[in-house]
């Protein structure tokens, strides 16, 4: 089932965080934000007018998805970025897919017209899977970023909305 996110699912997503930025190179970031940031950011995305969304397994949270702008000036508003996050042991289900599905739908109604990606290039899941989502790359910036003592390379994936 994908619905809203919660404040009480937050927990979960907080969870997704510390371990995308403890133990991988999905978020180039290298120390997690504590639990209370993401009240913050919750509320922030929603007076935005940006879906958080979830996905709900037999009762518990398997992931979430969300967008927001691109880049912070006007002429990009009708472009977004997102990300999506699935707990471990519900990976491999198509929990990722059902998210993007319904993650495109709403920004398909919202009338956005690119969805973009900026993904680790060696995050071979998460490009395999915006691939068979309809992405293609659109370009490979070397080097841009560093993390576990080593330079990192961002692919940019993007979709067509409308
Ligand atoms: C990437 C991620 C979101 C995929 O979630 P998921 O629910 O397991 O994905 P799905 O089950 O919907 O998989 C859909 C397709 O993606 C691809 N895919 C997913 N996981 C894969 C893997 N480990 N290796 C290769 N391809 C993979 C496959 O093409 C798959 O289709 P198939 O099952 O028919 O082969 C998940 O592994 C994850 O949360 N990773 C950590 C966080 C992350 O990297 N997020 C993306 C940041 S840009």
């Amino acid at each position: 089932m994908i619905r809203d996110c919660t404040p009480v699912d937050l927990d979960v997503v907080h969870a997704l965080h510390v371990d995308a930025v403890l133990h991988s190179t999905a978020i180039w970031q290298d120390e997690p934000h504590p639990r209370a940031y993401f009240d913050d950011w919750l509320a922030e995305r929603r007076a935005d007018g940006y879906p958080v969304l979830v996905a709900e397994v037999d009762g518990a949270v398997a992931g979430y998805a969300t967008y927001s702008a691109f880049r912070p000036h006007q002429g990009y508003r009708h472009t977004v970025e997102h990300s999506v996050y699935v707990v471990e042991a519900f990976r491999g289900r198509g929990v990722a897919t059902v998210l993007m599905d319904a993650l495109t739908s709403e920004a398909r109604a919202e009338g956005r017209h690119v969805m973009m990606a900026g993904i680790c290039s060696s995050n071979t899941a998460s490009i395999a899977l915006h691939e068979r989502l309809g992405f293609t790359t659109v370009g490979v910036l070397p080097e841009v970023g560093r993390k576990f003592d080593r330079w990192l390379d961002l692919t940019l994936m993007r979709l067509p909305l409308s």
